[in-house]
């Protein structure tokens, strides 16, 4: 089943907390986002998992060198998978998928501003990450760029990894990206800055469940 990841931007702690406690029931996977972590650091991380343990937390890290000594304090501070991004060296993501074996945890690739996907797809998929993620920056968006076409590029050319998507998904859009397919459905903005962010969330949870 396609599981529902929310992303956690630009709330404060508290805020974030307590969305989290109202959807809980709709998301699967909650996601402490980049500006999050510079606000906040691994607190976030912590607190989320005391209050949450039945989740898996993401810490959108979006690392870009120093890959296990960075992994390595996501896990310890209680992340269930820290992101790494595509375009840094494949020895970076090695170094994340070292700290996620030795605390059993997992790794995501953002695939954001790569270029040539089907060539670090091949790459990637032979180090033998476990997520994959399709990524449309809030800067792209801003541009008018969705993540639609490269996630029927990606469905196309990954042979094994599990696959997200995320760039502006709201509950208009959710059903096209339901229809092209991926495992983990990522929405920032379309449930966060949504009049109702609780019948946001749930109207996503319905139309891809
Ligand atoms: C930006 C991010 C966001 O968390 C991701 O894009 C999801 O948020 P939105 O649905 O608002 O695009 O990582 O770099
Ligand atoms: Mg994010």
């Amino acid at each position: 089943m396609m599981k529902l990841q929310l992303a956690l931007d630009d709330l404060e702690l508290n805020d974030a907390l307590a969305l989290v406690q109202k959807v809980r029931d709709d998301i699967d996977i909650i996601e402490v986002g980049s500006p999050f972590i510079i606000e906040e650091g691994m607190r976030a991380v912590r607190e989320l998992k005391k209050r949450f343990p039945e989740k898996l937390i993401l810490a959108d890290t979006k690392i870009m060198d120093a890959g296990e000594y960075e992994a390595e304090k996501t896990y310890i501070a209680g992340a269930d998978i820290c992101t790494v991004l595509g375009v840094t060296d494949s020895l970076t993501i090695k170094g994340c998928l070292e700290a996620a074996k030795k605390y059993g945890k997992k790794v995501m690739v953002d695939m954001i501003c790569v270029e040539d996907v089907p060539k670090r797809v091949a790459e990637i998929e032979s180090i033998g990450v476990d997520f994959i993620g399709v990524h449309v920056g809030v800067d792209q968006q801003a541009v008018g760029i969705t993540p639609l076409e490269k996630l029927a590029e990606m469905k196309k050319v990954s042979k094994k990894s599990k696959i997200s998507v995320a760039g502006g998904i709201n509950p208009k859009t959710v059903a096209d990206y339901k229809k092209v397919g991926a495992d983990v459905i990522i929405v920032g903005g379309g449930i966060t800055h949504a009049k109702d962010p609780v019948a946001a969330a749930h109207a996503i949870a319905e139309k891809i469940k």
